[in-house]
């Protein structure tokens, strides 16, 4: 069976029925899952600060899940209403879009500390139409551009994706330069056809214009796998009371980034901070 995006545009592909089997698929899940973590840990956010991210292509709310988990606020867009649906059924915490990436993002400049997109962009490599407008080349330099914009300086941006050729990294990383963005390219266990996974890791500022990008996992892929599953879960673990419900993350920082987001977004009436900030949720929430 050939790649998903090689058999129907990506909100045809997912619509009603694949969007539940999809989402509701364990295996799907755990390696979603995953490389969620894989791509929160190359993002290399400030510790213990929850962040506001843009999941990119985030579909049903997989990623976000994580997102949330891991105590951050996040901000999704996915071309599929299938999906979203899925997110809204599922009570998702981030607030969603529907926007197709390769018409541009369309955020106020510097809104988010970071962005994920797991197993997206390489949709973004067939051509909607015959258009000359909706070539590949156009679309990846609109998406690279407007999601530029939508970033804070200094930040990242890790976007994992299934390349099918040299050509196709060779396209999305000298596009998203173009854009200006730094980085680069890392591949988690290389030498595993199962385990093998591409993340494109894209900087902005940063000391002196040059953060560093971090190695590709290199151990072999099968064992490399279980670990990194069995580390996740045991992070999660700690994220869950002794009944195994969701511990509150709901800090006073939290309280205050989703204000500022608020705000940022025009929102009316957001309460002024104060020293109570974080102990009255109730008052904004
Ligand atoms: C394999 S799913 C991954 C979903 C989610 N990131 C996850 O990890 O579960 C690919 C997603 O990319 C979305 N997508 C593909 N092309 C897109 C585009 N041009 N604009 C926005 N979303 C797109 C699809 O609708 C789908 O939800």
């Amino acid at each position: 069976m050939s790649r998903p995006e090689l058999q129907a545009p990506p909100e045809i592909y997912y619509g009603d029925a694949e969007a539940k089997k999809y989402t509701n698929n364990s295996r799907i899940q755990q390696i979603q899952a995953d490389m969620t973590c894989r791509a929160l840990e190359l993002l290399n956010l400030p510790p213990d600060e929850p962040a506001i991210l843009l999941d990119i292509g985030c579909g049903s709310g997989l990623s976000g899940e994580i997102l949330e988990e891991q105590g951050h606020l996040w901000v999704g867009v996915d071309v599929s209403p299938s999906m979203l649906e899925v997110a809204l059924e599922r009570e998702v915490e981030g607030d969603l879009f529907l926007q197709d990436i390769g018409q541009g993002l369309g955020f106020r400049a510097g809104s988010f500390d970071g962005a994920i997109s797991i197993s997206v962009i390489q949709w973004l490599l067939n051509a909607e139409t015959s258009h000359p407008t909706s070539s590949p080349p156009h679309r990846l330099m609109r998406f690279f551009t407007t999601l530029h914009a939508a970033l804070k300086n200094p930040s990242r941006a890790v976007l994992q994706f299934y390349p099918t050729s040299d050509d196709q990294v060779q396209l999305i990383t000298s596009t998203a330069q173009r854009a200006g963005f730094g980085g680069g390219v890392v591949v988690d266990y290389p030498n595993s056809n199962k385990a093998r996974k591409v993340f494109l890791c894209l900087v902005i500022g940063g000391e002196g214009g040059a953060q560093q990008i971090p190695k590709g996992l290199e151990v072999d892929g099968a064992e490399a796998g279980s670990q990194a599953r069995f580390e996740r879960g045991r992070e999660r673990q700690h994220k869950r009371d002794k009944s195994g419900k969701r511990k509150s993350i709901k800090i006073k920082e939290w309280i205050l980034k989703k204000k500022e987001l608020y705000r940022r977004r025009g929102k009316e009436g957001v309460p002024e901070d104060s020293k109570y900030t974080g102990r009255k949720r109730k008052a904004f929430f």
